[in-house]
């Protein structure tokens, strides 16, 4: 190591002698450990939670913004949102036009279901595509719990378990995309049926397992559905806070807040 800088790390030539050997060698041990370090933070640092939606996820070779060792602020890969996002906007910027999400609104509203249902239908996923996949219903669920009615999120939360679990008696057979996903011998974890359980004596199972009759996987390509045939719908059935989502203090600002700053490192 470079002894101009050793000195500056113990503090100058004065402070070094008055050092014993012992004190020089783990002085030595920690400058070194430090400039290892510095080395190592030449690029920024994300969280470990990092999304890129879709950008190049390649972030440490990227540039350094600003100086910055570990990032925060706006992601410059990412489309800006504005400061009081609404739903359209998240849905422009950050959940994208999901086929999945449409077509299985579109189907919903083929099948003549109510209007809450079919904005249950086109939210279902929401956490899929834009926040974390594992336990997504549970994550949908919360996302959207301020801003919709109860029946709406309490569906999106037990869609998860119930696509999991058939029932003969409205048609539904546990989905072949699944055995291809997750394989023939994949069984769920007993929560999944402790929950399929529960869901299926509740006055709201139908609004549930209608998400996963509607749950669309094998896409139409020639069929394009837009997001705005569902605007009316949005805008009868969902509520954007004033503040804009992220910024209204409810129980979910946080998590919208996560999407609009994905890669903040805390
Ligand atoms: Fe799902
Ligand atoms: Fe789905």
């Amino acid at each position: 190591m470079d002894r101009r800088k050793f000195l500056s790390f113990v503090g100058g030539a004065s402070a070094l002698a008055a050092m014993n050997a012992n004190q020089k060698a783990d002085a030595l041990e920690m400058a070194m450990e430090q400039e290892l370090e510095i080395a190592n933070l030449n690029h920024v640092s994300k969280s470990p939670f990092c999304r890129a939606y879709g950008v190049d996820n390649d972030w440490e070779s990227g540039p350094r913004i600003g100086g910055q060792l570990r990032h925060m602020g706006h992601d410059p890969r990412l489309p800006k949102m504005s400061e009081k996002p609404t739903l359209l906007e998240f849905f422009d910027k950050r959940i994208g036009h999901s086929s999945h999400l449409l077509q299985s609104a579109r189907l919903a509203k083929l099948n003549g279901l109510p209007e809450k249902m079919i904005l249950a239908c086109l939210l279902h996923d929401i956490s899929v595509t834009a926040y974390i996949n594992v336990d997504h219903g549970y994550y949908g669920a919360q996302l959207v719990a301020p801003y919709v009615e109860e029946e709406i999120s309490w569906a999106i939360k037990y869609h998860q378990s119930l696509r999991f679990i058939p029932d003969e008696e409205v048609n539904y057979p546990y989905p072949e995309a699944y055995v291809r996903y997750f394989g023939e011998d994949y069984k769920p974890e007993p929560y999944i049926f402790k929950d399929g359980e529960y869901a299926r004596n509740h006055k709201w199972y139908m609004t549930a397992r209608q998400i996963c009759i509607n749950d669309v996987y094998s896409f139409d390509p020639n069929i394009q559905v837009s997001l705005d045939d569902f605007h009316d719908i949005i805008a009868r059935n969902w509520r954007d806070p004033e503040e804009g989502l992220g910024y209204d203090g409810s129980s979910s600002a946080h998590m919208w807040r996560t999407m609009i700053y994905p890669n903040n490192f805390l």
